[in-house]
């Protein structure tokens, strides 16, 4: 039986695959992201450099001798690989767990394929069950979180937490997103949030899914 990392390292390998030669690789955040920053490190030689979603992948980027570019300096990317904290069938996706949506979102609109990374146990049928993380403008965040309230979630805010950017993150528990496109404009329009942590109308164009019976590529 392989281990939950095991799964993500799989599925970080076969994301090399999607790679072009002499490429800017967009490069997301988390867990599984950090196993791909490690297996595109082999390939370091082949890409131009990366653009970063975050502080920390920057960091596990440059560790690896990897040359960091700002997106400004980089243009439209061909691929951006990133996980996920939760993933339909329709490659409609909740991030943000990690608490780095905003940038991941920018990178992902700058993209040209997205190539999701996942251990099967993100695939789901319905998100919500996963807490939406949702960056908000500091002083936004009690008229922020009274929205959200009326839309029938329960924000919780993110403890001792600054993202990249400077914000605060809420946390939106008790949502069974049904219409994840819709809801991610709605969310969108309130006023002091940055971004929400729907990636539903700019999905996934490829989700590798690490299961035990290997990595599975489903794309809709
Ligand atoms: C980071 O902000 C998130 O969007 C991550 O992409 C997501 O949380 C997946 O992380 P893991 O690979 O660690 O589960």
């Amino acid at each position: 039986m392989l281990s939950q990392d095991e799964l993500k390292q799989a599925v970080a390998k076969a994301a090399i695959e999607y790679v072009p030669f002499d490429c800017i690789v967009g490069v997301g955040t988390g867990s599984t992201a950090n196993f791909f920053i490690d297996e595109l490190a082999k390939i370091k030689n082949k890409i131009r450099g990366a653009v970063a979603s975050s502080e920390a992948s920057a960091k596990r980027l440059q560790s690896h001798g990897i040359e960091v570019l700002s997106l400004n300096d980089a243009g439209d990317l061909q691929v951006y690989v990133d996980g996920a904290d939760e993933i339909t069938r329709h490659l409609h996706m909740v991030k943000g767990g990690g608490g780095a949506l905003t940038r991941e979102k920018i990178v992902a609109a700058a993209s040209k394929k997205f190539i999701c990374v996942c251990d099967a146990s993100k695939l789901v049928d319905v998100l919500g069950k996963f807490p939406l993380p949702i960056e908000v403008i500091p002083m936004a965040r009690s008229s922020v979180a009274r929205q959200l309230v009326k839309l029938g979630g329960q924000p919780a805010l993110r403890e001792g937490f600054t993202t990249d950017n400077g914000n605060l993150i809420l946390d939106v528990h008790g949502l069974q997103i049904m219409n994840p496109v819709e809801l991610e404009s709605t969310l969108d329009h309130i006023a002091g949030v940055v971004t929400n942590g729907l990636f539903a109308r700019r999905s996934a164009d490829v989700l590798l899914l690490g299961t035990p019976d290997g990595v599975k590529t489903m794309t809709f």
